[in-house]
């Protein structure tokens, strides 16, 4: 089943949202979950497709899974943890990168690991080369077999000396979730220190772990035998919170975002205000709003925490092409981040995407035949197409775009959207936004 979004531009967005459960943090911290003695209680879990393939890749390693009807929260006790035929894995797996992130907690909790080639947004290589590095370096076997990679530990995982050629986000995780319960210490060197990892180690602390964060970007995890269960209440997710709030400027609306939290936002809110968005922070949540007036243009560079995080890149070049003047972006995070820009342009959007690296921070890309530096002229008038989302986030934005551009704006493909933004098509009607949603199945508008 797949759905169309008829989206009638022009109408700014205005109201209420609330983001729950950091997308990039929820998932692991159920993965986490299997390194306990004990059932573990994960809360402010949000209702994503991301969620529903770990639940069920959980599932069929034996965990069970309960969630509460009210709340949502998550109920996930390991005490059954068994293998799982790797046709099942891979049924369940989608195009999730998660199951690589089971391959420690499995070899603590049974013994072996098997991972399915993995998915994920097509922003890039996505390769798993530190993960793998990572694991033989605790001493674990990793043989490749159709259709996936199958990992064991016949001596045990001992602690290792680690150091990431790139503050990697999901290498940093491999390292936590394998460390804790290793034989002896790991150190990490040139590890991401994302909020994100930083709640996985809360996480991970409340289980019994013994790890410090020191101010070299050096992890330290002492490994222990055993771990207990944890209860959590995840962060809210600042990557949805950018991207309502990118929405706000782009439609010229007012969108009160409850959830968003300050502390995790900081580069990004200085870089929402350099742009002239205004806002007001309170203890619940922030407003983000278009105060009129002329948007600024601005040079920007997406990089690892505490810079710009390339998640919010993508809603705010659309923000970008209504700035009054030439704004740069030079992405260094994935090197090909800017896909989503073509369908901008066909709008109306005014945006070149080169190969040099345009700015000042030491990038993997330069002179390697990636586009990975922008250029956006405005303000355009953009005008409504028929669009079929890339990515997540690039999906968000051509949303936002449709929904700015004067006309009409069919996009296809948005269920790829689910699997980040919770319910954004009740969020979206909630804020005003004048669309219908059919699916393919039945044509039916389920909503107008
Ligand atoms: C996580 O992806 C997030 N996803 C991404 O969010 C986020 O953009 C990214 O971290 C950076 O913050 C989840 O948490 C599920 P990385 P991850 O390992 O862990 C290279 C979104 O839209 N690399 O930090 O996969 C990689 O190619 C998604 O919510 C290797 O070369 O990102 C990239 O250039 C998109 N080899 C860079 O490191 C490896 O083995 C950063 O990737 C691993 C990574």
């Amino acid at each position: 089943m797949s759905s169309v979004l008829t989206v009638r531009g022009g109408v700014p967005l205005a109201g209420r949202v609330a983001v729950r459960g950091a997308k990039n943090l929820v998932p692991k911290a159920m993965v986490a979950a299997l390194l306990g003695s004990e059932p573990s209680i994960l809360r402010n879990v949000p209702e994503i497709k991301d969620v529903e393939v770990v639940t069920s890749l959980l599932q069929i390693h034996g965990v069970t899974v309960v969630k509460d009807p009210a709340t949502g929260d998550l109920t996930l006790d390991p005490k059954g943890a068994k293998t799982a035929p790797s046709t099942l894995i891979d049924a369940h797996a989608g195009d999730s990168r998660i199951p690589i992130l089971f391959c420690g907690p499995l070899i603590h909790a049974i013994g072996e690991a098997f991972i399915p080639d993995l998915g994920g947004c097509k922003i890039g290589d996505r390769p798993i080369d530190y993960h793998l590095a990572v694991l033989r370096q605790f001493g674990a076997v990793v043989e490749k077999r159709p259709g996936g990679i199958h990992i064991s530990a016949p001596k045990g995982l001992q602690g290792a000396k680690i150091s990431l050629p790139y503050p990697s986000v999901g290498a940093t995780e491999q390292v936590l979730l394998t460390a804790t319960r290793a034989e002896g210490i790991t150190e990490l060197a040139g590890a991401a220190t994302e909020p994100e990892i930083v709640d996985l180690i809360a996480v991970l602390q409340k289980m019994g772990a013994i790890i410090s964060v020191q101010t070299d970007r050096t992890i330290r995890i002492e490994g222990v035998k055993e771990l207990s269960g944890y209860t959590h209440r995840a962060l809210a997710d600042r990557n949805e919170a950018a991207s309502w709030a990118s929405a706000a400027l782009v439609t010229r609306g007012d969108i009160y975002v409850e959830g968003a939290t300050q502390r995790d936002m900081m580069t990004f809110l200085n870089t929402f205000r350099k742009v002239g968005g205004g806002m007001d922070i309170d203890d619940d949540g922030i407003r983000f709003y278009h105060p009129g007036g002329k948007l600024r243009p601005l040079v920007l560079e997406t990089d690892v925490h505490p810079g710009f995080m390339t998640d919010w890149q993508q809603p705010l070049v659309v923000a970008l092409t209504q700035a009054e003047g030439v704004s740069i972006v030079h992405e260094t995070v994935y090197e090909n981040r800017f896909g989503f820009t073509d369908a901008l342009i066909r709008m109306g959007a005014n945006i070149q995407v080169h190969r040099e690296c345009l700015g000042s921070i030491p990038c993997r890309f330069g002179q390697r035949n990636f586009l990975h530096s922008a250029v956006i002229s405005g303000p355009s008038q953009l005008v409504g197409q028929d669009i079929d989302v890339p990515d997540l986030r690039g999906g968000f934005s051509h949303l936002i775009a449709a929904l700015a551009a004067t006309g009409t704006s069919r996009v296809t493909g948005i269920d790829v959207i689910n699997r980040g933004y919770e319910r954004f098509t009740d969020k979206l009607a909630g804020l005003g936004a004048d669309f219908d949603l059919s699916t393919s199945t039945t044509g039916r508008k389920l909503n107008s």
